[in-house]
């Protein structure tokens, strides 16, 4: 079934994310759209994460995806009308559906794109109704309710028990999102029982044009540097294509991309931001402004483990034909641990391992665990057909929850797809394991 959801404003938005989750699952083609108050209970990019599709808010917004639906193969023009996505639809869900939405459904206003849909389907249409019980029960709402189901729309009838505002209870909350798919279905004459909601991830969705849009992705790439002397420093081999690669992929896919790139020689992937730097304590430094407004960190730069501790300002001189050179190493901040300590939830942390040989996945786990990341792609640089400069690479991605996933060699730009893939996944996961709240 090709399902439309529309969500407006309320708490109970997040269960509307369970509800396009449980589709997805069932193998229903998803699409939502938003009223801009529901942005600020569940962001466009929660809802496109998973459902695998842009999520548009405004009726004058082009769609990236042209009016499709995940699955079905992108037409070569974009539709005129912008309700191309409710005439396509099987099933139109309205929910959560506030008492407001409610109002302007019973008085055909259409100023946003939810009611401006609901004016325009053909198919049919669901509401389910979430709010305070006062609002609910009283009898402007409980008129305009009726009047919707008088004209054929199903209203789906909220659920008693604890509500949002703190202490209260009553009648108000929105059904549980399997009723709200078993309803849809049901409107297509489907009565099959939703399968339960899973915690595992649902495993990657086809990544569609747009399903990044809004995304911020934080990507680092490349090696850093660090001064001996005027002129001399410690590096490593790393080109940066690899980071590259990633932040062209997220690009294409609608994401925001900063690169934070240490001495890396390549063109900037179009659509990314790139801020240049050369030692590690640089990169920690722009890792760390960014940090807060990035929702996908992918931390693909080899940075030092050491630097000199107290680097000369001129070039240094032999002192004697063959005496020998002492460099004192001190350690320097390990970026990806400090920020993992400060993630907020709903951040997705990927780190990188280039491990050598043999224990290469097992090194991989440990630092997967210890720097608490969602995931960790390892490669192994023993191999000199991939890896550093080579166009090639063959990685390993291992997740948090011990899955492993081998992605044999390819082009760079193919396993950042298939890396960009699992990052999505994991999006769509930590976005539907957050704390339930109730209504
Ligand atoms: N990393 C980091 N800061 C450092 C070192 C590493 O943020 N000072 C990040 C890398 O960008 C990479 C991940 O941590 O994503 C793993 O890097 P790696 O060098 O393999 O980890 P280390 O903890 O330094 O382990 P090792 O002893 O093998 O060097």
């Amino acid at each position: 079934m090709r399902l439309l959801i529309g969500v407006s404003g309320g708490i109970a938005a997040y269960k509307a994310l369970e509800t396009a989750r449980l589709a997805v699952k069932a193998g229903h083609s998803v699409r939502v759209i938003q009223t801009p108050t529901s942005e600020r209970f569940v962001g466009r990019a929660s809802f496109a994460a998973i459902t695998g599709a842009p999520v548009l808010t405004d009726e004058f917004e082009q769609d990236p995806a042209r009016g499709s639906y995940p699955g079905e193969a992108l037409p070569e023009r974009a539709p005129i009308s912008h309700l191309a996505l409710v005439e396509r639809a099987d099933v139109f869900l309205i929910a959560p559906a506030s008492a407001n939405t409610i109002a302007k459904l019973a008085a055909g206003v259409a100023d946003n794109l939810v009611t401006t849909a609901a004016l325009a389907a053909a198919c049919p249409v669901a509401v389910a109704p979430a709010m305070n019980n006062r609002m609910y029960l009283n009898p402007a709402t409980q008129a305009n309710l009726k009047l919707l189901e008088q004209r054929g729309l199903a209203v789906i009838p909220p659920g008693e028990g604890e509500l949002a505002s703190h202490g209260e209870r009553g009648i108000g909350r929105l059904a549980e999102p399997a009723e709200l798919l078993a309803a849809c279905q049901a409107l297509l004459g489907d009565q099959t029982v939703p399968r339960p909601v899973s915690a595992e991830p649902s495993g990657a969705p086809a990544l569609q044009t747009g399903i990044l849009q809004g995304v911020n992705v934080l990507v680092t790439a490349g090696g850093t540097q660090e001064p001996i002397d005027s002129v001399r420093y410690i590096g490593n081999r790393s080109s940066g294509r690899m980071g590259f690669a990633l932040a062209e992929v997220a690009a294409g896919l609608g994401a925001n991309v900063t690169i934070v790139a240490a001495n890396v020689k390549l063109d900037a992937p179009a659509g990314a931001e790139v801020v240049p730097v050369q030692t590690a304590a640089q990169l920690a430094q722009a890792c760390h402004k960014r940090f807060s407004d990035a929702d996908v960190l992918l931390m693909a730069a080899a940075v030092a483990d050491f630097r000199p501790a107290a680097p000369a300002d001129h070039k240094l001189k032999k002192t004697a034909p063959d005496a020998s050179l002492q460099i004192e190493l001190e350690p320097t901040e390990d970026v990806l641990t400090t920020l993992a300590a400060q993630r907020q939830p709903g951040q997705v942390l990927v780190g990188f391992a280039a491990e050598h040989g043999e224990g290469a996945l097992d090194y991989g786990r440990e630092k997967l665990a210890r720097k608490r990341l969602d995931a960790i792609v390892v490669n192994d640089i023993s191999r000199p057909e991939i890896g550093f400069d080579s166009a090639d690479n063959e990685v390993v991605i291992l997740g948090r929850d011990g899955s492993e996933r081998w992605i044999a060699q390819s082009s760079k730009s193919d396993v950042a797809r298939a890396i960009v893939e699992e990052v999505v996944s994991l999006l769509a996961a930590s976005l539907t394991t957050q704390p339930s709240v109730v209504n």
